[in-house]
Formats: C-alpha cells, sequence, structure tokens
C-alpha cells in the first residue's frame, strides 16, 4: 500500500483575542488568561491569536489595562508558540488611517514587545494601505501576513482573489489569509477559492471565518481538503456562534487522516475545563448573549457580520426605533453598494452601519451624512473596487476634492506632536503609541495609572512610617 504523505493541517488558536472579541465585547482580562497559558503552550498550535484588534481599545476603555503590559506577560508565558495579531493596515488598531511614522513605530514595538505574526488588513482591500506595515513588519524580522476581507458582490470573482494573491506575494507578504468575517464562505465555494489560490502562490494560505450562520466547520473541512495550510478555531467553550469553529471538534475530524493534527485531546479538555467556568459566569453577568450563540441566518441574507448586527441593535434601541431593524437591515447593502461595494469589516463596517441607520431614520437617504462616510466618498479611506455612487457622492460631498493617491501620502509625520501632547504621563516609549490611537481614553487610563501608582506609593510611605506591623 502506498504511503499517505502526511501534511497536517496547522491551527491557530483565537480564544484569547477574536474568540472573546466576538462573543463577550472583549472583555476577557489579562489575569483570566494567566493561569491556563502554560498548558496552551504544550498544545503545538501554530500561533495563539492574542493581541490586536478590539483588544487594545477595550483593555484601555473598560478594563484599565495596559495592552502592552498584557502583551509582555502573555510573550513571558508562551516560551514555545508564536504569537499573533490583528491589525488594522493603515489604521493600525484605530478607526482612521494614521501617518506612516506612527504604522511603522507601532509594527515595531508590537515585534519588541513580542509578537511574531501580524496579520495585516484593510476595510477596502486597498493594498496601498498595507504596504507600510508589511515593509515594516519585514524590517523587524516579524511575520508579514496579509488578510484579504472576504466578501460577496459581483466584483468579488475567483479572478479577483487571485490577482489579489499575485500582488501580495509582490508585495513582500509571508503568507495569506481569506478574512470571513461574517461567515459568508460557503463550503463548496470554499473549495474553488482554496484550489484557485493554491494554484496561483505558493505562499501559504490561512482561513479565518465565523460559525455566525452556521457553516464554518464544514467550510473548514472543504477548505482543508483542497489544501488550504491553517485553519483559525476556537477552544469550545469560547467557540461557535459569532465566533469560530471549535479547536477540539476540528482537531477530532481530522484524527487518523493525512491532515492529522497530532494534538492531545486530553490536554484540550484541560484547558476547555479551565475557561468554561468562566463562559458560565459571563452568561450569568449577562456578558454572553446566548443569541451570540445559535445561528443568524441573516448574516448570509444581508451580508452582514454578527458583530455589526448587535451594534445595529443597540444604535436603534438608543434611538428607540427597534421596530426599524428589518428596514436598516435592507438598508445596509444598498449603502455598501453606493460606497464602492467595499468588505463591512471595521472600521468600514461601522460607517456603513451608521449611515444605513441615518438614511432610515431620517426618512430620507443622505439627508444626514457622517464625516466618515463623507471621507470614504472623497477617497480618504482608500480605493474601493467598483466605483462610488456618482449621485450620492455628489449629495454628500459636492465639488470637494477626491483623492486618488495613497491617502497615508497626504498625512504628514505625526510621531513627534503626539510626543509633544502627551509628553506628561509618559512612563515607557510604547504609551505614545497608545495615546495616538485613543487619545480621550489613553489619556484617561494615564491618569487612573497615575492614580494607582499614588496610592501603592502611600501604602510603601506608611510602612516605612511603621503604620503597618512589620
Ligand atoms: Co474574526
Amino acid at each position: 500500500m502506498a504511503e499517505v504523505t502526511k501534511k497536517p493541517v496547522k491551527i491557530m488558536e483565537t480564544v484569547l483575542r477574536d474568540a472573546h472579541q466576538s462573543l463577550i465585547a472583549t472583555r476577557m482580562p489579562t489575569e483570566k488568561m494567566l493561569p491556563i497559558i502554560d498548558k496552551m503552550d504544550q498544545v503545538g498550535y501554530h500561533a495563539v491569536e492574542c493581541w490586536g484588534g478590539a483588544t487594545f481599545d477595550a483593555s484601555l476603555r473598560f478594563l484599565h489595562e495596559d495592552p502592552w503590559e498584557r502583551l509582555r506577560k502573555l510573550r513571558d508565558g508562551f516560551k514555545n508558540t508564536k504569537l499573533q495579531m490583528l491589525f488594522r493596515g493603515q489604521n493600525i488598531l484605530g478607526y482612521r488611517p494614521y501617518a506612516d511614522d506612527v504604522v511603522e513605530y507601532f509594527v515595531q514595538k508590537s515585534i519588541a514587545n513580542g509578537i511574531d505574526i501580524i496579520r495585516i488588513f484593510d476595510c477596502m482591500n486597498d493594498l496601498r494601505n498595507l504596504q507600510t506595515a508589511v515593509s515594516a513588519a519585514n524590517k523587524e524580522k516579524g511575520h508579514a501576513q496579509v488578510a484579504l476581507s472576504y466578501t460577496l458582490g459581483d466584483a468579488y470573482t475567483l479572478e479577483y482573489w487571485t490577482t489579489m494573491a499575485k500582488r501580495i506575494e509582490e508585495m513582500g507578504a509571508d503568507s495569506i489569509c481569506i478574512k470571513d468575517m461574517a461567515g459568508l464562505l460557503l463550503p463548496y465555494k470554499a473549495t474553488e477559492l482554496v484550489t484557485a489560490l493554491k494554484e496561483t502562490t505558493d505562499l501559504p494560505i490561512q482561513l479565518h471565518t465565523h460559525y455566525t450562520s452556521g457553516v464554518a466547520s464544514m467550510t473548514y473541512l472543504k477548505a482543508v481538503e483542497a489544501g488550504v495550510d491553517i485553519i483559525d478555531c476556537a477552544m469550545s467553550p469560547f467557540a461557535l456562534g459569532t465566533s469560530q469553529p471549535a479547536t477540539e471538534v476540528m482537531v477530532e475530524t481530522f484524527k487518523g487522516t493525512e491532515y492529522d493534527t497530532g494534538f492531545d485531546q486530553n490536554l484540550l479538555a484541560e484547558i476547555a475545563d479551565y475557561f468554561r467556568p468562566y463562559k458560565d459566569e459571563c452568561l450569568d453577568s449577562g456578558l454572553l448573549n446566548p443569541k451570540n450563540l445559535g445561528v443568524n441566518i441573516k448574516t448570509l441574507l444581508y451580508q452582514v457580520p454578527g458583530g455589526m448586527l448587535s451594534n445595529l441593535t443597540s444604535q436603534l434601541k438608543e434611538q428607540h426605533a427597534e421596530d426599524k431593524y428589518y428596514e436598516v437591515l435592507e438598508e445596509v447593502p444598498r449603502v455598501r453598494k453606493d460606497l464602492g461595494e467595499c468588505p463591512l469589516v471595521t472600521p468600514s463596517s461601522q460607517i456603513v452601519g451608521t449611515q444605513a441607520v441615518f438614511n432610515v431614520l431620517m426618512g430620507e437617504r443622505y439627508k444626514m451624512v457622517t464625516k466618515e462616510t463623507k471621507d470614504v466618498l472623497s477617497g480618504k479611506y482608500g480605493a474601493t473596487v467598483k466605483p462610488f455612487d456618482p449621485e450620492v457622492q455628489k449629495k454628500c460631498i459636492g465639488d470637494a476634492e477626491i483623492i486618488t493617491c495613497r491617502p497615508a501620502d497626504l498625512i504628514e509625520n505625526e510621531l513627534s506632536t503626539l510626543e509633544s501632547e502627551m509628553a506628561q504621563y509618559k512612563e515607557q516609549d510604547e504609551d505614545v503609541l497608545s495615546y495616538a490611537l485613543f487619545p480621550q481614553v489613553a489619556t484617561d487610563f494615564f491618569k487612573y495609572r497615575d492614580a494607582q501608582k499614588t496610592k501603592v506609593d502611600a501604602k510603601v510611605a506608611d510602612t516605612e512610617n511603621g503604620a503597618y506591623p512589620v
């Protein structure tokens, strides 16, 4: 009998980043992560995704944690496993384009503090918005992965994706990811897509999807059979629903086949046992909404990522207009079309979603236009795959100038200005980057950090004065 060539599928674990971002609004604190990373380090994961995306904002804003400190602690604990982060191209981890010097410095510091692999994407799939980050990662000897935001529409043909893959290879990326944030990639389409990509490029192909629409594990199965190299999975307590397929399930699926991961299910079970009580806690406190755990077929009908659906619900609730939910859902694809049929992923998902809400609530389309919608229509977020609707563009920005160059070419270097603005709070080099991304939130955090220190100092002083028994 001919020996079967083994090509074990690699797994990236998302429980410390995307899984909790998708299910519990990115609220998992560092102290919940640290006790289990020793075990996670023994699994043999391709990488653990643990930083970037919304974790940076959420740490500073809601958890009063220094995200850099989190990264250093994780790096310290993961002795054998590569650490991965998600990076929004020129938007870094924020919601607007930044100058090149900030992007370069952020990449440099991320790698210096422990990141091995940077997954870089752009909400418009405009590769010009990724070049600075990719080159910076190359320079720092990090692994630069370029992620294509997967979406559906007339323009998104197999040829579109393979042409993009070729260009990604040329720009110096080390691997390619298909980033399907809404769970739109269907199993047999995955066969076609992965086959086409494997014929186009020798770069490793990674697939990232969400369980939102209920097809994700079937999609992984077909993608693996078609030769995908790496799949993104989450430990079962934080899997499924708006998160990823479960790690243990995918491992078991490929057992005994040529794709066998070789992972130890007992070890995985111990890790799952650790996270399960925390999941129950999140369910009890309401942080985890059971609705996020089911199949949401609307995501296929409206092509809207799970996170965006919950944002829309809360925006409408604030406006006491919950009855307009379906009208808004139907308006989303129309706005997306007006804006050049862009993918829906941070920040374009928020921009399109908010504009759709305005269009419905005002009773007239584009009567009220957000600054971000105007920025998209004037090219400040980059080029879209299809042209903007000329009438909508005219109504929203009039005769304003339209940018056709790489948007960041028009942004002056901003690091030194930022340094001077926040100098009084600086305790580490990285602080300027926190401030660059979220000036107000970071300032509040710096003040909080100062106050904590004053408390500790006061305690130490008291001890020295003999106020505490020795
Ligand atoms: Co994701």
